[in-house]
């Protein structure tokens, strides 16, 4: 942590003049007791809206765990709706960032959008926490000691989901994905993951995100000679497409797997459509540890819903800045001791115990589901401890 460890880093000179305006304005130099002010900027519309809000919530319960604090320190949330619209992500970081004055960012879910907010963290040397958005460069190429991930790579689920079909003796299959980031990556993974079975992605089909016009691409499925297909959507989006392809009469010809986004957070839309469909995630229903099954009823009770892998993103995220804020007694300026204290963390995670690899993303257990009576059981895990491979990353030590 170069940049960190030095006082006349523009860090450093960040905090110092930050001081001198506060005393200038007649406020203390220290931040003392005023508020944390954490800029969320998550999407509250558009097909990814019950992603974001479902972040927000875990968020929201893990601070009212702990009395509203994070470090001691009051925390007021500054929410922004990002529309998981890439074009308006750089004019969203500018405003929490300017007008708003956060002290840390928290966001988001879309994969084009999180670079806005990465940009920023590593500009600005702002604390950036990331609560979804799997997108690869944030923990491999533009890694930062102030960017931190409790979600996983996009590369991570689809591995697990690739490695199991291959193990089955899966040869060919086919990838389908909204075009962008995101499902560009989850093929890469799922083609990785297939490859040590000796299988092959011999096509990745795309549609444009956020369209849900999925005919012509299930048009196509039956005529590629494939034996399974592997497919990236989430939200609003994974509704529909698990809907199209059973209603195209595509479940009993070419069996539909994936990253567990498919069927996550989506079953009571898709209905009998998603029965038996098998994924791959590091969480699922009927997960038996201690910390999940308080978390469960909880998150219920507090929301109104059932809590899903989203969720649980946005709590340990609130989780792994707690460790942050409280090893400095909630000055957010201190960013090199939160920093080392967010890496060394050990979050206890409804997913099960995780830690973070040396480029800041969960290490974590991948459980093979399937979705039986409208929940995504958990039947076996399809890869333990996995890190995603963080090629590229140069953290500075
Ligand atoms: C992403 O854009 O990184 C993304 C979005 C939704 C998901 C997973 C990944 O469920």
């Amino acid at each position: 942590m170069q940049a960190l460890n030095q006082g006349n880093s523009a860090l450093g000179r960040r905090a110092v003049l930050a001081g001198v305006a506060g005393a200038a304005l007649g406020r203390p130099a220290i931040a003392g007791d005023a508020p944390l002010k954490l800029g969320l900027m998550l999407p509250y519309s558009g097909t990814y809206a019950a992603l974001g809000e479902n972040v927000t919530a875990g968020f929201e319960m893990l601070l009212a765990e702990r009395g509203g604090k994070l470090g001691g320190r009051a925390v007021t949330l500054v929410k922004v709706d990002d529309e998981s619209d890439p074009s308006k992500a750089p004019q969203n970081v500018s405003r929490l960032l300017g007008r708003d004055r956060v002290d840390v960012l928290v966001g988001t879910v879309h994969s084009g959008v999180v670079m806005a907010l990465v940009q920023a963290a590593r500009e600005r040397e702002v604390l950036l926490v990331i609560p979804n958005a799997g997108n690869a460069a944030a923990t491999r190429e533009l890694c930062a000691p102030t960017i931190f991930r409790t979600s996983f790579t996009n590369w991570q689920p689809a591995y697990g989901m690739g490695l199991v079909l291959g193990q089955r003796g899966v040869k060919k299959a086919a990838f389908v994905t909204w075009d962008y980031a995101a499902g560009r990556e989850a093929a890469e993974g799922f083609r990785d993951g297939l490859a040590v079975g000796g299988g092959e992605v011999t096509q990745v089909l795309t549609v444009p995100f956020p369209q849900t016009n999925f005919q012509p691409v299930l048009a196509q499925l039956p005529g590629l000679g494939v034996e399974a297909v592997g497919a990236f959507f989430s939200g609003g989006g994974a509704v529909q497409f698990v809907r199209d392809y059973a209603a195209a009469g595509l479940r009993a010809k070419l069996p539909l797997y994936g990253p567990g986004f498919l069927t996550e957070g989506t079953l009571a839309g898709q209905g009998d459509a998603a029965e038996g469909i098998q994924t791959a995630l590091h969480y699922g229903d009927g997960l038996d540890n201690p910390r999940n099954n308080a978390f469960r009823p909880a998150f219920k009770a507090r929301a109104g819903r059932e809590a899903d892998v989203f969720a649980v993103h946005g709590y340990d995220a609130a989780q792994l800045l707690a460790v942050g804020l409280d090893a400095t007694r909630g000055d957010a300026e201190s960013l090199r001791p939160i920093c080392a204290a967010m890496q060394a963390a050990s979050i206890d995670s409804p997913r099960g115990r995780f830690k973070l690899s040396p480029q800041h993303n969960p290490v974590q257990t991948i459980y093979l589901r399937e979705v039986r009576h409208g929940q995504n059981r958990v039947i076996g895990v399809a890869v333990p401890d996995l890190a995603d491979p963080g090629t590229g990353c140069r953290m500075p030590a």
